[in-house]
């Protein structure tokens, strides 16, 4: 690995730099290592087929218009060469999950042994980290952002130990908006010794550049990305996942045979297709973004409003619950984030269409 910017970090272990290389399979569980995956009838055959009888399928049809009675591509190639055309990253090196939270969940079975093995979270951010090592029986080792929402670089690499297979880099983050840092990133993935995966799902509203870039300055990266936030297709269940070939391998290993159903893989491929329609809706989330922000800032039990790269804001009231109940009454339903560490008395609102937050705008008002 390389140890060029040890210098930067201030008060740093020394146990942790034994300047030791990279080593993938030194991370790998070893039952995944030896696993022996199962192969679909369609992985098996390579050749022309015009009779399909090999994988019990209804072969008259479905009563769908559309031919769904097939088993869908295992490993969704259409879809990611789409993707990758629009990414700029080779297909080879793009993993599709059921959902972020399904590459979340394979992250810690390929890596983690339950009972064992430890990952690091940076709280306040998204808790499917927790949950899902939680699920897995994975030590949650916490070290907070600082109070200004920034990586504790030190304080993360005080946390490695020989267990230490992941970490968690959420940026932007949810639940405060605001991107990590670059440099404190590039610190962290030149020197922490296991998996960093950097969670992106807000990368399409945010200034700061994605990493996807980076895969080959950077063995133990794994990029996340979605299709459920800015792409609009949460109801698809499409996360993305961005690593080596080496980690591509290992995720198709474990991952369920069939995980990306015809109906996702067909609409999505549509759905790519429509990126201007993508990017004049990110460009109205950010002007909406200001002008909420702008009004809400002018309400007297509105005390700050955080700076986010998201489609959503993280903003401190006076009292969030009795805030929180009120729109509620009124049906308008935000996230109550207060119970997050540093996030006191502060509700995340998702920007909406300009007539939601106008409405929004207009009951808030009422409050106060
Ligand atoms: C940071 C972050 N990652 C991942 C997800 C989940 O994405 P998906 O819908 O792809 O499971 C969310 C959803 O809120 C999120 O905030």
């Amino acid at each position: 690995m390389n140890m060029s910017n040890i210098k930067n970090i201030a008060g740093a272990p020394d146990a942790v730099f034994q300047g030791r290389p990279f080593e993938l399979s030194a991370l790998v569980r070893d039952n995944i290592k030896n696993l022996a995956p199962y192969s679909t009838a369609r992985h098996e055959f390579t050749g022309k087929a015009s009779v399909l009888l090999d994988a019990n399928e209804n072969a008259y049809g479905s009563p769908l218009e559309d031919n769904f009675n097939r088993y869908p591509d295992p490993l969704q190639w259409q879809l990611k060469f789409a993707i990758a055309k629009i990414k700029g990253v080779p297909a080879e090196n793009i993993f599709i999950g059921n959902g972020s939270d399904e590459v979340i969940d394979i992250c810690y079975r390929v890596f983690c042994d339950p009972a064992k093995d430890n990952v690091i979270i940076c709280p306040p951010t998204y808790g499917m980290y927790e949950v899902s090592g939680n699920i897995n029986d994975v030590e949650i080792k916490k070290v907070n952002l600082t109070p200004d929402f920034q990586l504790d670089v030190p304080g993360i690499l005080n946390a490695v130990d020989a267990h230490t297979k992941i970490l968690f880099i959420c940026s932007p983050n949810n639940p405060t908006g605001n991107n990590m840092n670059r440099a404190d990133m590039e610190i962290l993935l030149n020197n922490f010794p296991g998996i960093i995966l950097i969670d992106e799902a807000y990368i399409n509203f945010s200034k700061q550049k994605t990493f996807i870039q980076e895969l080959t300055e950077y063995p133990n990266l794994v990029v996340m990305q979605t299709l459920s936030k800015a792409w609009g297709l949460a109801a698809l269940r499409l996360g993305l996942c961005y690593a080596s070939l080496d980690i591509i391998g290992l995720f198709n290993k474990v991952k369920p045979p069939y995980n990306i159903n015809e109906a996702s893989q067909q609409l999505a491929l549509e759905a790519l297709q429509h990126t201007e329609q993508v990017n004049s809706w990110i460009k109205e989330v950010v002007a909406q973004k200001s002008f909420l922000t702008g009004k809400l800032l002018k309400l007297s039990f509105v005390e700050k409003i955080y700076p986010s790269d998201a489609n959503f804001i993280l903003v401190k009231v006076k009292d969030a619950v009795s805030l929180y109940d009120y729109l509620a009454k009124n049906e308008i339903v935000v996230r109550n984030r207060s119970r997050e560490i540093y996030c006191e008395n502060c509700l995340r609102i998702t920007i909406g269409t300009p007539e939601e937050n106008a409405h929004l705008l207009k009951i808030i008002k009422a409050y106060d």
